[in-house]
């Protein structure tokens, strides 16, 4: 049974939090599981945004690496590399901005939106245009199936789509189209193949559009069938036979609804984290000084959990003994905010305690990263060549 190929990326910004934590890289941990999964660290993408201040990236890069080792993303489970290890991203990226209407990446939603919330970087450049096409050309070069994503990426997904249709529809015919269609025939299973060929023959012979809706019907039924497999049926129900790149869908991460030390989502632009590897010592120090209840003035004012963001932790780390504890304890006065902040403490360190010990290990050894880095480049770049032959051949630059 085939298992859908999951692909994604995380620009190296600096030190992981835990909203990164909770909202993305648990995700990730669950998804190596279920399937083939390829994670990269977009340390050019970094470079769209920050091509001024590039000396931090490499270091951001690793700690990032050791940042997802340490969620319990496993390396003999996921493929872990760095972008810029496999230049194929960039060569695929320059073929497909050859084809790239200039109108399609002007409307891409986040173009404008950060060039106004970074207003004081100067964004008109080539490249931060560029942005959603060297992205799509990370997922299309895998031909990934899945890419797991919050929800502002949605529209580069979406865009992602459009390009993979654009240049299959101008590039047409893969190499060896039609024996990569009966494979694929081959994979839908004994009874499903021959309804498939009927339903193929009904519409290639006779016109029957009927035929062709019930052929459609059935390959979108299918489920553990890989993106392009699927494509190529579309491609030879229909009599195209165009499909070199593959269309991925948006695997959407629901929003982190991690609250940082103030209530607000915790973000780095707010300043209200807590690294995934924070000493002890300062999440407590942060935890304490913390702001609660602003009417709950005096140790002998009751309180309100509605009204503190302590709580909102709570309901993160605290199982329903504590929880009650907490809500009784602080609408009766019969808690001080001290007393009632220990629980979060104590429930940020034992999630953070598997954290650190993994962490310390590749702290202790560099040359552990290092290797399992050096090891996933050379896995995505196999992957990557694979694709980049089919797209040279189908552009006509094989020069065989
Ligand atoms: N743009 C993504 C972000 O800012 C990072 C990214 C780059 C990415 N290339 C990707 C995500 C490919 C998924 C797939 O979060
Ligand atoms: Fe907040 Fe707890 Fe203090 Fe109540 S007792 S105000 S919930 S910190």
């Amino acid at each position: 049974m085939y298992a859908e190929r999951v692909l994604s990326g995380m620009r190296p910004t600096g030190a992981l939090h835990l909203g990164h934590y909770h909202g993305v890289l648990k995700n990730w941990v669950k998804l190596q599981h279920e399937h083939p999964c390829l994670f990269f660290v977009a340390d050019w993408h970094a470079l769209t945004t920050n091509y001024d201040n590039p000396q931090g990236i490499e270091k951001a890069a690793i700690d990032m690496v050791i940042d997802w080792l340490a969620a319990g993303v496993d390396p003999n489970l996921a493929t872990l590399f760095i972008q810029s290890k496999v230049p194929e991203h960039a060569e695929l990226h320059l073929l497909l901005s050859m084809m790239t209407p200039l109108g399609w990446l002007e409307r891409v939603p986040t173009y404008k939106d950060q060039q106004e919330k970074l207003s004081n970087k100067d964004l008109s450049t080539y490249g931060f245009l560029g942005y959603p096409l060297l992205q799509a050309a990370d997922i299309l070069i895998y031909r990934a199936d899945k890419v797991p994503v919050g929800e502002d990426q949605v529209p580069h997904i979406e865009f992602s789509r459009e390009i993979a249709r654009r240049f299959n529809h101008l590039y047409g015919r893969e190499p060896g189209f039609e024996d990569k269609a009966k494979e694929a025939i081959k994979k839908l299973g004994g009874k499903k193949a021959r309804l498939y060929e009927e339903l193929r023959t009904r519409f290639q012979q006779d016109g029957d559009k009927e035929a062709l809706e019930q052929g459609k019907a059935l390959l979108n039924e299918i489920q553990h069938f890989s993106a392009v497999d699927r494509e190529r049926l579309f491609g030879f129900l229909e009599g195209t036979g165009k499909m070199i790149l593959a269309e991925p869908g948006a695997l959407l991460t629901e929003a982190s609804k991690m609250p940082g030390l103030d209530g607000s989502k915790m973000s780095k632009s707010y300043g209200n984290t807590i690294t995934m590897r924070e000493s002890e010592e300062s999440v407590a120090k942060k935890i304490k000084s913390m702001p609660t209840d602003t009417q709950r003035v005096r140790r002998t004012d009751p309180g309100d959990p509605a009204r503190c963001p302590v709580w909102q932790l709570h309901q993160v780390y605290s199982d329903t003994a504590c929880k009650a504890w907490v809500q009784q304890g602080c609408k009766t006065a019969g808690i001080g905010c001290i007393e009632c902040k220990q629980p979060v403490i104590d429930g940020i360190l034992k999630e953070q305690a598997p954290m650190r010990e993994r962490a310390q290990m590749y702290l202790d050894d560099p040359v552990l990263v290092k290797n399992i880095i050096a090891d996933g480049n050379e896995k995505a770049r196999d992957l990557a060549r694979e694709t980049m032959r089919d797209v040279r051949e189908a552009m006509g630059l094989e020069y065989h």
